[in-house]
């Protein structure tokens, strides 16, 4: 017999004493498995989902577990999986019975039938995440794990539990959660694993769209998001949802006259912005910041390589991506759009300051200002240590000049200083073109510094401003 080992201290939280009464009372077994007892052994922060496999109806011991606990909390049962769900204290337990289950070419949704908790462990995704503990009175706390998962969780290895072939063929999601995984916990995806995702990276097709831009979301918002982004590349994932990205990729030499390779610059930005940010949104804007270059590259014979335009391309472009991969089509997508759009605008400024062109940054960019210079910061991605530190300098020279601009003249969050009523009123018109003509006028001085952000210098230039178009005081 092998040797058993007790882990009861990761089995604290009271809900599993009652897990454990309601198991014996229905006389079946429960296990607590997956990513809870994972991030137990990882040290991570305590997880607030757990997952109970049964070996019988998952819903039964769900129900009975409710009875016991105080406040008998509602349990929600969703019958097609043949799950049930419920909230206790800080936690969100979900019940299942153990399955065998075996998977349709074409279909995510599987065929099953009971099983053994073995068999449950068998169908599910890494060896990390098929360790379970006992939750039944004889062995309270054993570990079970039948594919050392314990093992590969101290080498920092993915590896299915079955022939990846037949793990991922199953659930293609798996391989977007194989590569989410390596990145969030600075795992190695073992290489018959790795192998299987490129062979099987078509089936990703089948998974919806918004189950893929989960993961990608959690690859994006890990410490250093380019470990997975790579991977998704090199295994040829990532083409089949971003191919925007990948279309970045490669130099072009004409004459000896060569560009950057847009697709590693691009993930060097979004590793630089995420030491400084850990806003999901912005660091989206850094992944789609260059997007439009590959439509917009040319080859000029005196200019060398241009991507004239690229920033409002590519802004467009956000916008088609968003909508195909079904993400939030609300002001997330307008900000990421309107980072692109503005993405080249620092860089610009760096090399001559001037007042009027800081305003009419500070004016189009609003409040998200920070954001935008964070991003051109991040953009920095230059070998050369002497042209490094100077845009990092001439950076800093802009944000003081944004901070002196924004004390002296308030243009983040324009008000015009003369409404449209008021020039009504004095020239004793109707709505008509010049009421826009002269709003447009007074903040153009404004943006260029002819005049002050105030009402009585505004004011005295509207007077000026329609005398020259013949207009007379009322
Ligand atoms: N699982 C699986 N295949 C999937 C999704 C989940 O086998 N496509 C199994 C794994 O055993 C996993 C468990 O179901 O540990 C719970 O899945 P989920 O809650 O999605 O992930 P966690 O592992 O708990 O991790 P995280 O909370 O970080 O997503």
């Amino acid at each position: 017999m092998t040797k058993k080992t007790f882990y009861t201290d990761a089995l604290a939280h009271p809900i599993f004493e009652y897990i454990l009464k309601a198991a014996a009372d229905l006389h079946l077994e429960a296990y607590v498995i997956g990513g809870f007892v994972r991030d137990y052994f990882l040290k991570r922060d305590n997880k607030k989902d757990i997952d109970i496999v049964a070996v019988g109806s998952g819903i039964d011991l769900a129900r009975a577990v409710a009875q016991m606990l105080p406040g008998k909390p509602k349990v929600q049962v969703f019958k097609t999986y043949g799950t049930a769900m419920l909230r206790y204290k800080d936690v969100e337990v979900e019940f299942v019975g153990a399955r065998k289950e075996s998977y349709n070419e074409n279909s995510r949704n599987p065929v099953v039938e009971d099983g053994t908790l073995e068999d449950d462990q068998n169908r599910r995704d890494f060896t990390i995440n098929a360790l379970a503990l006992s939750l039944n009175k004889a062995d309270f706390g054993n570990l079970l794990d039948p594919f050392n998962g314990l093992k590969d969780l101290e080498a920092k290895i993915i590896r299915t539990p079955l022939s990846p072939d037949i793990t991922y063929s199953d659930d293609p999601l798996r391989m977007m959660r194989a590569i989410r995984f390596a990145t969030q916990l600075n795992f190695t995806i073992e290489n018959d694993s790795f192998q299987a995702i490129a062979k099987n990276a078509k089936r990703l097709d089948i998974i919806t769209r918004e189950r893929i831009v989960e993961e990608l979301n959690k690859i994006m918002s890990s410490p250093v998001p380019s470990v997975g982004l790579i991977l998704l590349h090199k295994t040829m994932l990532l083409e089949r949802f971003l191919p925007e990205l990948t279309n970045l990729e490669g130099v072009e030499d004409v004459d000896g006259q060569k560009h950057k390779d847009n697709f590693y610059h691009t993930l060097e930005v979004v590793d630089n912005i995420s030491e400084n940010t850990e806003d999901l949104w912005l660091r989206w804007a850094a992944l789609l910041h260059d997007i439009g270059k590959a439509p917009t590259k040319k080859f000029h014979q005196t200019l060398g390589w241009t991507f004239h335009g690229h920033e409002y391309v590519g802004s467009k472009m956000v916008y088609k991506l968003f909508k195909r991969l079904r993400m939030p089509m609300n002001e997330k997508m307008k900000f990421v759009q309107k980072m692109v759009l503005l993405s080249s605008r620092p860089i610009v400024l760096a090399t001559e300051v001037t007042d009027s062109a800081v305003r009419r940054l500070v004016f189009d960019a609003g409040d998200n200002i920070e954001s935008l210079m964070t991003l051109c910061e991040a953009d920095i991605t230059t070998k050369n240590p002497m042209k490094f530190k100077k845009y990092h300098q001439n950076f800093e020279l802009v944000r003081q000049k944004i901070k002196e601009v924004e004390e002296r003249d308030h243009v983040r969050n324009f008000q015009p200083p003369i409404s449209g009523e008021l020039i009504m009123e004095t020239f004793n018109l109707k709505p008509c073109r010049e009421i826009g003509t002269i709003k447009e006028a007074i903040k153009e001085a404004i943006l260029e510094g002819e005049i002050a952000n105030d009402y009585q210098e505004a004011y005295d230039f509207m007077l000026k401003k329609g005398e020259k178009l013949g207009l007379k005081i009322n």
